[in-house]
């Protein structure tokens, strides 16, 4: 058995981000000059079968046989392509498809006997996330015929791979890995398994393409410099916002990821008016710091009515909790978790936009952009400019632009 060249074989079920991961890996070995090449099942079948026929959770069920045969053979014939390209010029071949059942598995092992295989297991049970993939899954054009049966179509596909589902286990090589989080939940190789360091590197690590990461526009409490709440944009607001949209206007936004408060929702729907199909996305995540007894209070007044609380905040900002509300330190949980949801919503899309809040957007520049915790909440977050940021193995780019 050669050790240079590798198959990478996905598992799971569907919409636990599988294909993106397959293209992740496959862009990080290319760059890399490694030769790697994806062979998706799904992609077979809608190009052989009509689109109609497989959109439905029918052709799924364990009791149809003749579906059951027909997926297996797509199955083979990746295998046997798969097979074709280590044979020439190919060092990593990826298999994709959901690979279910032990018993798949097991023909796949018996196939690709001349190099290893690694597996690698998607795992995702985030209900919110699973809905809005979903959501997002149904208005592929196979679907279209469903209408609102859609999801609930898809749904009953993915409980009739849940019946045949066996995780992994006996397989030989393989990572089970929390597909929203990026992260390793267990690991086993007994066999070398070529560029295994980089692999886990790949897999762990956040590329960030194109990050736009704006400051909502002037509100109601900015103007009387009250602090929290939930006040909506000004007039002046209003036209920074539509200049936002103006400015992005040219650049495809699928998804606006802003926190749950009426500012940054305000704001992103002056953005995405502007753009073709976009979608906007609240998550609490992003939702600015609490400040506890202190919310909708103005810095005067903190200092005047609770000269405790300005003084040891002013001591310690990052680590100091608001009576009754939050630290720099204890939001940077659930930034994270934002973070995570976002990007692993925003899939394989080039740009990625976040509209939050001041100590939000704080938090989440200090991720990308190594802070010391003292500096991180005196970080420059204006309202007129916002925050462009890529980082991956190769580039990284941080810049603060105007908009208008
Ligand atoms: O003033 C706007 C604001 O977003 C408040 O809602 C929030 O409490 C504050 O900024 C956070 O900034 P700092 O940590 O500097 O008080």
């Amino acid at each position: 058995m050669s050790d240079e060249k590798l198959y990478i074989v996905l598992m799971g079920l569907p919409a636990r981000g599988k294909s993106t991961l397959a293209g992740r890996l496959r862009d990080a070995f290319l760059k890399d000059g490694i030769p790697t090449r994806i062979f998706n099942n799904g992609k077979l079948r809608r190009t052989y079968l009509p689109l109609q026929e497989t959109a439905s959770s029918e052709f799924y069920s364990p009791e149809n046989s003749v579906a059951m045969a027909l997926r297996e053979r797509f199955a083979r014939i990746n295998m046997e392509r798969a097979k074709a390209y280590l044979r020439n010029s190919g060092l990593v071949a990826i298999l994709d498809a959901n690979n279910a059942r032990r018993k798949r598995r097991a023909i796949i092992e018996k196939q690709l006997d001349d190099h290893p295989i690694l597996y690698i297991e998607c795992i995702n049970d985030d209900e919110y996330i699973l809905n809005l993939i979903i959501q997002e899954k149904v208005k592929l054009p196979e679907f279209s015929h469903l209408k609102d049966k859609a999801v609930k179509e898809f749904l009953k596909r993915i409980d009739y791979y849940k019946m045949i589902y066996v995780p992994l286990k006996v397989e030989r090589n393989y990572l089970r890995i929390d597909s929203l989080q990026n992260m390793i939940i267990e690991e086993k190789h007994s066999d070398a398994i070529p560029f295994y360091d980089r692999l886990r590197d790949y897999l762990v690590t956040d590329e960030v393409k194109n990050l736009f990461l704006i400051r909502h526009t002037e509100t109601e409490d900015n103007v009387e410099n009250r602090i929290g709440g939930d006040s909506k944009i000004t007039a002046k607001g209003k036209m920074q916002a539509t200049a936002l949209g103006a400015f992005f206007k040219n650049k495809k936004i699928s998804y606006i990821f802003t926190s749950a408060k009426i500012r940054t929702i305000d704001t992103a729907r002056a953005i995405s008016a502007m753009q073709d199909d976009c979608r906007i996305i609240s998550l609490k995540e992003f939702d600015e710091i609490n400040a506890g007894i202190c919310e909708r209070m103005t810095y005067e007044e903190i200092e005047r009515k609770l000269p405790q609380v300005f003084k040891k905040r002013g001591a310690d900002k990052y680590h100091y909790v608001y009576p009754e509300g939050e630290s720099y330190e204890t939001m940077k949980h659930r930034i994270t978790q934002g973070i995570k949801k976002s990007f692993f919503l925003n899939q394989q899309a080039k740009n990625i936009m976040i509209v939050g809040h001041q100590a939000v957007n704080r938090m989440i520049l200090s991720l990308f952009l190594y802070r010391r915790e003292d500096d991180v909440p005196y970080i420059y977050v204006p309202q007129d400019r916002f925050y462009h940021i890529v980082s991956s193995h190769y580039k990284k780019l941080f810049e603060l632009k105007r908009y208008d």
